[in-house]
């Protein structure tokens, strides 16, 4: 449908101006009829009264023209005179000669009733009927006429419309304040609402829309909100997968650079290995030899680096057989308490006695779950206790290692298991994504939790029998071991 208004006229305006036109068109017509109804009942009212005092000069005109006593009739025709608005009294014979003329100056215009004089011997009744019967002007004996001015009555009339003028100006005034009023406040939040939308779209993305007074704009000023969450949680998940996009384009290169180091450093780090033995026994160094010591230590631990790069990188294949996984356990944490044997840190494991079997790859899942032991180990920083448990429900087993460190800050939860992720000085960052890689491998799941001791819990899950199948499928396409 066509709109009555240009587009550019907003919505406050053409409330605006159709309530102005409404009020208006309703004000000034009803006052129209009620001027109109009243002027014409006040003006009949006024000529009633003309036309009586009329009547009552002819009926007592009668003896005055009877008898000719002109002194009577000019005394009746100057208290007529007396009244407001009568201009003019003429009092004439039959034959329509002037006995009494009187007047007096008024303003115009002028009009006149003329009244005959009958003689009252005839009862009003029969003068009436002979009157229809057009007899009775033979009883017609004289007549008066009566001059006024209608100036007053006219005046009056002004008075009143002008007076109705005003009051109706007054009411449309009125009228048009409160719905300016009106329309201003529901129209307000809906201008507030485009400023808030005008606001987001050159950036603003904190800002929100007011609420209104109205039920409607409220509903309205909630869906905007509503949408303008939805659009920033999707701009939020879009931000987080760009940048795990460009970590792990990042990481892939840096994978791909390590793996190059990796396999470039290991053979020239067995050289140096060798060749440092070798000059040991040649120049007879003792084996206490502090410079020598640290020398091979280093070595060790470029080796460890480098392994752990490769292994990460190009992971064996795994070979599955059938293991006790509980004595697994106890072998890798038999390791662990050699190693800390000579420091504070305590070991206590809660481990069933029953074998629990699964096909798992010895190798790979000691190294797995070694790394998370490991961590656990040194978040303990030398002290303390490693708390160790296995759960076995049916074909699932579960071991939960849980260590009294600082537990892992909430922003780097997501990060810890991506390779190459550390908040330590020397470390790899990768001890926990070989682990996860590991599980994985196995058909089993890895999880972490903040323990309410303080410290971290991870939560390891491996399955037997059922997942045999699974293992299988992951065995054929698992990736060939490499150098
Ligand atoms: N038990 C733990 N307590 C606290 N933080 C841990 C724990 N285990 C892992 N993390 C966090 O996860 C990161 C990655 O661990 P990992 O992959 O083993 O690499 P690295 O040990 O070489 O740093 C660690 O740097 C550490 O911030
Ligand atoms: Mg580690």
């Amino acid at each position: 449908m066509k709109s009555l208004f240009p587009n550019r006229f907003g919505i406050h305006f053409r409330v605006l101006s159709v309530a102005v036109l409404l009020i208006s068109a309703t004000t000034f017509t009803m006052g129209y009829l009620g001027v109109t109804i009243i002027n014409q009942f006040v003006t009949h009212r006024f000529n009633q009264r003309i036309d009586f005092m009329a009547q009552y000069l002819a009926l007592n005109s009668e003896l005055g023209i009877l008898i000719g006593e002109k002194n009577l009739l000019r005394g009746l025709a100057d208290s007529m005179l007396k009244e407001d608005d009568i201009a003019g009294v003429d009092i004439m014979d039959h034959m329509g000669r002037i006995l009494v003329q009187v007047s007096r100056d008024h303003r115009g215009p002028f009009a006149s009733v003329e009244k005959k004089v009958y003689l009252s011997e005839t009862e009003e009744s029969a003068a009436w009927i002979s009157r229809l019967a057009g007899t009775r002007e033979a009883d017609l004996i004289g007549r008066v006429t009566v001059t006024y001015s209608v100036r007053g009555i006219k005046d009056l009339a002004g008075r009143m419309t002008a007076r109705f003028v005003y009051i109706a100006l007054a009411l449309t005034g009125l009228a048009c304040l409160i719905f300016y009023v009106m329309s201003r406040s529901l129209v307000s939040p809906l201008v507030s609402l485009a400023d808030t939308a005008r606001k987001v779209s050159s950036g603003n993305r904190t800002i929100r829309a007011a609420t209104g007074n109205t039920p409607e704009i409220n509903r309205l000023a909630d869906a905007f909100n509503d949408m303008l969450d939805s659009l920033a949680a999707g701009r939020r998940t879009l931000k987080q997968a760009y940048e795990k996009m460009a970590r792990q384009e990042t990481l892939a290169e840096v994978g791909k650079f390590s793996l190059m180091i990796a396999h470039e450093v290991k053979n020239p780090l067995g050289i140096i290995k060798s060749s440092l033995e070798m000059l040991k026994s040649d120049m007879k160094i003792p084996e206490d030899n502090m410079l020598m010591n640290y020398a091979e230590e280093e070595i060790v631990r470029l080796n460890t680096l480098i392994e752990s790069f490769l292994m990460f990188s190009r992971p064996a294949k795994p070979r599955f057989e059938t293991i006790d996984l509980n004595q697994m356990l106890e072998q890798i944490i038999m390791g662990f308490e050699i190693q800390h044997s000579t420091d504070g840190l305590q070991f206590q494991c809660k481990i069933p006695d029953t074998p629990f079997e699964a096909k798992v790859d010895f190798d790979l899942l000691s190294r797995g779950i070694g790394n998370i032991i490991k961590n656990a180990c040194e978040a303990n920083n030398k002290k303390g206790t490693v708390h160790i448990e296995v759960k076995i429900d049916r074909n699932k087993w579960q071991v939960f290692v849980t260590d009294q460190g600082k537990g892992i800050k909430e922003k780097d939860r997501q990060k810890i298991f991506e390779p190459f992720f550390t908040t330590k000085a020397t470390g790899t960052g990768l001890g926990l994504a070989f682990a996860d890689q590991v599980i994985k491998a196995h058909g089993g799941r890895i999880r972490v939790e903040n323990s309410e001791t303080g410290g971290c819990r991870f939560c390891i899950t491996l399955f037997s029998g059922i997942h045999d199948k699974l293992i299988e499928a992951l065995q054929e396409n698992g990736t060939d071991s490499g150098s």
